[in-house]
């Protein structure tokens, strides 16, 4: 099928294996790609979960399959350090031949800027016009339209709504969030998205480093078992209720609300709640029940019930396709 996006990107199917920190491992990326879909690097995963060298992790994912594969750029200025390390990772991703980027949080001009010379494109994760319309303005081009079934940091509008509210800027836009099996995948298409990007579905395969115990519950989940939190990164982030979720509290208290929304303290903020959420979530990613439960994943687990394939899953989702929409292309 050809949509705006798949001729962007040279890929056969639009569906893109969404960055997950702390569960994207290169063998998920490598497998989704190699299927005809896209999969996309989180570098913080892959270098500090995975302990992979970032370039080696890509060279990997290049030995196993020729598509195009994506990274995840997470633009945050809080830090120093952090932003000097990913401009090193966006240069090195650039080198090794990816083309296809995906920046959330903050501008993302200067990855536009740097992509452009290798003639690589960037994609903005969006929750509402106004974003949108600040991404457009730093020449992205395309939007990720995160929705409210997302998993992760979830947004607060449904699909067709994003879709109905953005269709008019002219970009590709991807659908991200509640889809987790090949019907939803092919309605979305249906709806008027070019692409659709999954997360959760994509944690219970073959190929995910996730612990065991972490794809088990998205299979026994339902989307009643989706709780949502501020208190992993200071923004609503979806979870599973699981017996540890069940005795923390939720939500933020008032003090650290306001220090959150404060224009001088919100960056310290937020670095604060990243760390802490980098370890927790790596810890209960890598080491399951015996840690911490805390496991991101969004309303799309009412849609899984198998472990599978990476590679099975992007062609059952291929084959969902109804004729007259393959004709199109
Ligand atoms: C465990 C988990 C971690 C995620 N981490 C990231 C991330 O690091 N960067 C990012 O841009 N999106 C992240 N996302 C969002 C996904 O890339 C994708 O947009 C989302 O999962 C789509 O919703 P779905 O889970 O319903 O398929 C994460 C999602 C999940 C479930």
């Amino acid at each position: 099928m050809k949509t705006r996006f798949t001729e962007a990107a040279g890929i056969d199917i639009p569906l893109i294996c969404g960055p997950m920190y702390p569960c994207s491992n290169k063998e998920l990326v490598a497998a989704v790609s190699a299927a005809g879909g896209i999969g996309v690097v989180q570098p913080l995963s892959m270098v500090f979960v995975y302990k992979d060298d970032f370039r080696e992790g890509l060279r990997w994912i290049r030995s196993q399959t020729d598509k195009p594969i994506g990274m995840n750029v997470l633009i945050e200025k809080s830090s120093k350090i952090y932003e000097e390390r990913m401009k090193n990772w966006v240069q090195i991703a650039l080198e090794e031949g990816v083309k296809f980027f995906i920046t959330s949080l903050g501008n993302p001009r200067w990855v536009v800027e740097a992509a452009k010379p290798y003639g690589g494109i960037v994609y903005h994760d969006v929750t509402e016009r106004h974003w949108a319309l600040k991404a457009v303005d730093a020449g992205v081009h395309g939007l990720i339209c995160v929705n409210n079934r997302a998993g992760g940091h979830a947004g607060q509008r449904e699909a067709r709504r994003l879709l109905a509210d953005l269709k008019d800027l002219g970009k590709p836009l991807i659908c991200a969030g509640g889809v987790g099996d090949p019907e939803s995948f092919a309605e979305m298409l249906k709806m008027g998205y070019d692409g659709v990007q999954m997360g959760t579905r994509f944690i219970a395969t073959e190929e995910c480093g996730a612990h065991p115990d972490y794809k088990q519950a998205i299979l026994t989940a339902r989307a009643e078992d989706i709780a949502m939190t501020d208190k992993l990164s200071g923004t609503p982030c979806a979870i599973i209720k699981t017996p540890s979720v069940e005795k923390m509290s939720l939500q933020t208290g008032g003090v650290e609300r306001f220090l959150l929304k404060n224009r001088r303290t919100k960056y310290l903020m937020r670095t604060y709640y990243a760390l802490g959420s980098i370890w927790k979530l790596k810890q209960a990613s890598v080491k399951g029940l015996s840690y911490k439960d805390v496991w991101q994943a969004g309303k799309s687990v009412e849609g899984i019930n198998q472990i599978l394939p990476a590679g099975e899953i992007v062609k059952q989702y291929a084959a969902a396709l109804p004729e007259e929409m393959v004709a199109r292309s």
